[in-house]
Order: structure tokens, then sequence, then C-alpha cells
């Protein structure tokens, strides 16, 4: 980690961390820094004299409204990585996957990037459930034909599950996250999709007291099943 990015992550905005070093308040094993992109991993860190400890990681649930990016920044359009309070954002946290401007519900942000980069992988089949408003109502047949893996002209989709919930809704599980890909799915099978909500990432479900645009932190429950989830080993759990 970089030495602003620690002060940072101790409770300084970004220009009082440049200062501090600029300064030379901030001291790495011993030596006052000059460089505020200098890597401290490991070394003893000293602002004003008292140590600066390396914070845990970052696991946040974001329930997404529709109308808002993924993206982390956009010059013009709001942003879900901007409805995260300020004292995460600080922290840079990256959202694991991404959700299309109009789909909202379970938007999950982490700093761990070994995490992320597993429960975005194909590799690691993390599964991820929708819930969709269809035209018409699928049947047996479209089940069938999503679970044999459809084919589209740029790629094969993974086996999908599908529910029907109730006339013209459905739930979408699936192991990968291709482009737009539950939308194409459904419409492949002639469903296009009306409206489309996450509900479940990893074995987290979206927390149902959280409104549009509210989040929370991770539960420890709620971390360990991304851990189980991207086969990650529970010790590189490193969160407080
Ligand atoms: N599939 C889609 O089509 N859109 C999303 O945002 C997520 C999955």
């Amino acid at each position: 980690m970089r030495l602003d990015k620690l002060l940072t992550a101790a409770g300084l905005t970004r220009a009082q961390a440049k200062r501090a070093v600029a300064e030379g308040r901030a001291r790495v094993n011993g030596e006052v820094a000059r460089d505020a992109g200098l890597r401290v991993d490991g070394m003893q860190v000293l602002l004003d004299g008292r140590p600066v400890t390396e914070p845990g990681e970052v696991y946040w649930m974001l329930h997404k409204p529709a109308g808002v990016l993924t993206a982390v920044r956009d010059a013009r359009e709001k942003t879900a990585f901007a409805l995260l309070p300020e004292d995460v954002r600080r922290r840079e946290p990256s959202p694991i996957g991404r959700l299309d401007r109009d789909v909202t519900g379970l938007l999950l942000f982490t700093t761990h990037g070994e995490l992320l980069h597993r429960l975005i992988s194909p590799r690691y089949a993390v599964e991820k459930v929708y819930i969709a408003r269809v035209e018409g109502t699928p049947d047996a047949s479209d089940a069938e034909t999503l679970a044999a893996g459809v084919a589209f002209s740029d790629f094969t989709a993974r086996p999908a599950r599908l529910e029907v919930l109730e006339e013209g809704l459905v739930r979408l599980t699936v192991t990968e996250g291709r482009y737009h890909e539950v939308k194409r799915l459904l419409a492949a099978v002639g469903h296009p999709v009306l409206s489309l909500a996450r509900e479940a990432m990893g074995g987290v479900q979206l927390d149902a007291d959280l409104d549009a645009g509210e989040g929370r932190p991770l539960s420890d429950d709620e971390i360990a099943r991304l851990f189980r989830a991207a086969q990650l080993d529970a010790e590189q759990n490193d969160h407080p």
C-alpha cells in the first residue's frame, strides 16, 4: 500500500495526507518520508510520532438504484460509488462486477484484490442470482434451453438455472458475468427483460432492509460466504 493511501485510510483526506508528507510529519521505518507514493507494506509508519496501522479490508453491500452507473468515476453521470459513505469511498473499494445502469439490486464493493478477481472470474463459477420481469412467461423448454447453455455469435453461455416465480417473473442464476448476459439469455428464449434486479452473489443476499441507494458493511458471516465462494482461505480475510 502507498503511504498516502495508508494515511487516507487512517482518516486523513488526500490533501491532508499530501500536506502531512510535504511537512515531514510522516516517518517510515524511522526516516522522514518525502514521497507520498512510497510503498510502505510491512513498514512502521508514524504520523506526528504516532503509529499508523494498516486498516482491514472494505467489504460493502449497496442496494444499487436504477439510473446510476457502476463505474467508480464518471464526469457527467451519477455513479454507484458516489453513494458510498465518504469514509468508505476514501478507501477506494472496487465494485465486484458490473450492473447495467437500469439494473438494480446487490452491488458489492471491496478493497480485497484477490477476492474481487475471483468473484468475477468465470473460473470460480460464482453464482449470481437475478430476478427479472419479462415479456410473457417462460416454460419448461425455455428452462432446458438455458440449462444447456445458449450459443451466441460471440460466446456460448454457461448453463443457467431458470425458475418461474409467477407469470412474467423469473429467477435466473448464472455463474459468469458476460456483458448484458441475463438480458441476452432471456431474450434468446423469447422473453425479453422488462426490468432486472440482482438478488444475490456468492451466497450473499441483498439485505431486504436496505432501500435503493442504501448500503452497509458485510457481516462476518457474509464475508466468510464470499471467501468460500471464491475458494479463498479464510486466513486471507484480514478485516478487523
Ligand atoms: N446481466 C445483464 O444483462 N445486466 C446486468 O446488469 C447484469 C447481468
